[in-house]
């Protein structure tokens, strides 16, 4: 692509021009985002970048692994592997406002990376894979008055002490955009297409309070809703697809036995940059037997509900 290959290195230029010749971090979260602009940056400044990878305990099943793995074994990118899980589990406990849950993560992931910033020897920069829908999304909606639906905490500048300055190269971009810079970038294609996941992870697909057990089960029961998914060659015509465990239990019968376990939605949707999205239209059969799997296979949930709004009116995420 022509286009992409010019818009790769004129932000290269821009990068270098930036930063001179100072020490950058970027926080990398395995989703294409941030893995794009962690290796454009690299492109652009070598080794005065370190990536951080922040395990804030509401990742997926495996993930972190595949993460770290993943970077180390196809880049030789610097990458600190922060596994943080405790604080901010420990912070989280007894929230369940969707805001206050995504300003507390904002607030430690800000403080782990001012940890870092010091720990590589001073970085002045943090890096972030901060999309144009993000920063459109967070302060305004439909062209309508400005109204915060959702503050992502990757945006929004950082709090004055930090005394960090930001490096956002994919600020202009849409999603397909970021794609295709990818491959551009020679990213492997499985991992270009992979789903987005948000920051602030599992947490907004727990609504009410974030308990450890919750967070298994959800782990869990995602991980079958993907593998079906997969299996059935639906993955790439998903923009996204997630389990949320809801915080109600439900009574069921299993065996000759009463259960009374947590209910379990389903979330898939189709779109071209978040903005808007409809959700997938999976078969009866793919969606009964999925529901059959989640229920065999998870402790703890004896009923699957799928979500079918599209966006608007609802989100994607359910918080
Ligand atoms: P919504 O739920 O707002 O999601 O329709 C649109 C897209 O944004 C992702 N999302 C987030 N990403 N921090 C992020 O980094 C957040 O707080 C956040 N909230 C939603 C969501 O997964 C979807 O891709």
């Amino acid at each position: 692509d022509w286009t992409m290959a010019a818009y790769k290195d004129q932000a290269i230029e821009a990068i270098r021009k930036q930063v001179g010749d100072q020490k950058v971090i970027c926080g990398l979260s395995g989703g294409v985002d941030s893995s794009v602009a962690a290796v454009l940056i690299h492109e652009a400044i070598g080794d005065q970048l370190t990536c951080v990878f922040v395990d804030h305990g509401l990742l997926r099943l495996n993930e972190a692994q595949e993460v770290v793995t993943m970077f180390r074994d196809n880049y030789n990118i610097p990458l600190i592997h922060a596994d943080e899980s405790d604080l901010f589990l420990g912070a989280l406990e007894g929230v369940s406002d969707p805001e206050v849950k995504r300003k507390t993560i904002g607030k430690l992931f800000i403080d782990v990376f001012d940890k870092h910033a010091k720990s590589v020897g001073g970085a002045t920069f943090l890096a972030q894979g901060t999309l144009y829908p993000d920063v459109i999304e967070s302060v305004s909606f439909s062209g309508g008055p400005s109204v915060t639906i959702k503050s992502h905490h990757n945006v929004g500048g950082l709090p004055e002490k930090m005394g960090m300055k930001l490096v956002e190269p994919l600020r202009e971009l849409f999603k397909d955009e970021v794609r295709a810079l990818g491959h551009e970038l020679g990213l492997p294609a499985s991992f270009i297409g992979r789903h987005p996941f948000p920051g602030p992870g599992l947490a907004i697909r727990c609504p009410g309070e974030i308990t450890r057990d919750k967070l298994e089960i959800l782990r869990k029961a995602d991980a079958v809703f993907i593998d079906q998914i997969r299996k059935h060659g639906l993955y790439d015509e998903i923009w996204q697809a997630f389990a949320a465990i809801l915080p109600v239990r439900t009574v069921g019968v299993m065996g000759d036995g009463r259960t009374y376990d947590f209910a379990l939605a389903l979330r898939a949707v189709t779109s071209v940059d978040g903005m808007t999205a409809d959700y997938y239209p999976f078969t009866h059969d793919f969606l009964g037997e999925t529901a059959t799997r989640i229920i065999n296979e998870v402790q703890g949930v004896n009923r699957v509900v799928y979500d079918v709004t599209s966006k608007p009116p609802g989100t994607i995420e359910w918080e």
